[in-house]
């Protein structure tokens, strides 16, 4: 129905200002979720999002978890007519910043920014996931601006901590059960398929984060009195480490590959017909040999093959100059991503027996446990993915695609294991984007387009039937 999507889109294009004006406002709030130091700007960043959904209309509340706040807001559709529910996740906090001394600006002090390749809005969430949020409360803005009202009911719902594995959401998602179960979800923090091609994630890796934190002696040692004779935590901890892949590139944990699938031969060829082309992708970010199994492509390894990385590790004397120590401990955050029916609790386990089976005399092992979500599948048969497959081919110069992701997003199955409701996950960021990197930023034009994508969607899926 172009007449009432028209003047929506329209309104888009001359409000786009406002619109980003209000994102930078928002990231300016460092909502980074695993660093307890920013608990308070998290829950500013919360209440910021309850007071603007009130502009639109839209009752919110925080409501508190043992973590950071979610957010909640509802509005019911228009009286006297059977549209469906839609509800719509976002998240609103950010990863860390660091290495600080490699972002050009301050990462909280946004800004619209003219580069080579256009405009961007730089800053840190301007695509993880702020940016990607507002797409569709912005979309929701103009339609309230033109008609009065949004076009069916929907329940808006962020939350705090999907960067630092979502701990509070299972128990929220089973007590707020009947607030979350609308007809479909819609979940905005995917990316486009190569510049110019909308995405439909049908797939996506589960996460399994784990500490490690091995102790030899009971401070740091003197290398030249001690070195020899006392245990080098360092020298254990890589040990152990470079025991987990072997020299095909595969993990050698027990019953690590226990419910990992191979890709059925239609999904094979599906993605064979995308054209990944594997070196550009490599090429972007200055590499050129693909690493990892080295009988799988590209595109499998990031989408459809389970993963064993370390992201983190520390020991010893890491400053400026040099300090011949031998120290008391050493750590690494190790994360493994998850395809089919891996169990992200049986992999913590197993990782866990290896390092102690490992562990040599006099050191000690201690774990925390960062996050385990099983990977998901989503079903494609509502009415609602071809509706929004066809408003986004709509939108952009390409048709668009049903990809897989190689990254998690710990709520896509919860939505249907929980909720009993089937997701739809659209998202516009681009792979240069740098998520989780310096530099963060969000093309103005996916900005603008998402807003527009997401208008489309709400014209489309609102006149479709219920359930
Ligand atoms: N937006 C990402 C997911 C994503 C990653 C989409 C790459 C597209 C491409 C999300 O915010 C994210 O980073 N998730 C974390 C979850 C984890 C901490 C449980 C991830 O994948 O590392
Ligand atoms: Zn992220």
């Amino acid at each position: 129905m172009a007449t009432r999507l028209s003047p929506v889109l329209n309104r888009i294009d001359s409000t786009l200002d406002d619109a980003v004006a209000r994102l930078l406002d928002l990231l300016a709030i460092p909502s980074i979720s695993t660093d307890p130091a920013y608990k308070a700007d998290c829950a500013r960043a919360a209440d910021w999002l309850v007071a603007d959904l009130a502009t639109i209309g839209v009752k919110a509340e925080t409501i508190a978890t043992p973590g950071h706040p979610m957010v909640m807001g509802h509005v019911d559709g228009p009286a006297g007519q059977d549209t469906p529910h839609l509800v719509f996740y976002g998240h609103y906090d950010v990863q860390p910043v660091d290495p600080l001394s490699l972002w050009n600006n301050d990462p909280f002090a946004p800004a619209v920014e003219a580069t080579a390749k256009g405009k961007v809005i730089r800053g840190r969430g301007s695509s993880d996931d702020k940016g990607q949020l507002m797409t569709f409360v912005e979309a929701c803005r103009a339609w309230v601006a033109e008609h009065g009202q949004l076009p069916c009911e929907i329940t808006f719902f962020f939350e705090g901590e999907e960067e630092s594995g979502s701990p509070s959401l299972v128990p929220f998602m089973k007590e707020y059960k009947d607030r979350l179960k609308g007809d479909v979800a819609l979940i905005c923090d995917t990316g486009l398929f190569g510049h110019d091609t909308p995405a439909i994630v049908t797939m996506l890796r589960g996460l399994m984060g784990e500490e490690i934190v091995i102790k030899a002696a009971d401070k740091d040692l003197h290398s030249g009195m001690y070195g020899g004779p006392a245990q080098n935590p360092i020298r254990v901890l890589t040990r152990i480490l470079a025991g987990l892949h072997d020299d095909q590139g595969r993990v050698t944990l027990d019953g690590f590959y226990d419910g990992v699938p191979e890709l059925p031969a239609d999904v094979a060829a599906q993605w064979e017909a995308l054209g990944f082309d594997h070196e550009a992708f490599l090429g972007e970010v200055d590499l050129n040999l693909p690493a990892g199994e080295k009988d799988r492509s590209a595109l499998e390894m990031i989408w459809s093959r389970p993963t064993m990385e370390f992201n983190g590790i520390t020991g010893g004397y890491t400053g400026d100059g040099f300090k011949t120590v031998l120290p008391a401990q050493a750590s690494a955050k190790v994360s493994a991503r998850l395809v089919g029916t891996q169990d992200p609790h049986k992999i913590r386990e197993s990782l866990r027996a290896y390092v102690e089976a490992n562990l040599p005399a006099d050191c000690t092992v201690e774990f925390h446990p960062h996050g385990a979500s099983p990977a998901s599948v989503m079903e494609t048969s509502h009415p609602a993915f071809e509706a929004a497959r066809n408003a986004l081919s709509d939108e952009w110069p390409n048709e668009a695609a049903f990809v897989g992701c190689g990254g998690s997003i710990p709520i896509a199955g919860y939505f249907k294991k929980i909720v009993g409701v089937d997701a739809l996950l659209a998202g516009f960021g681009r792979d240069d984007d740098a998520i989780h990197s310096p530099n963060e930023k969000y093309d103005l034009e996916c900005f603008h387009k998402g807003i527009r994508s997401w208008a489309r969607i709400l014209d489309a899926v609102s006149t479709q039937t219920k359930g």
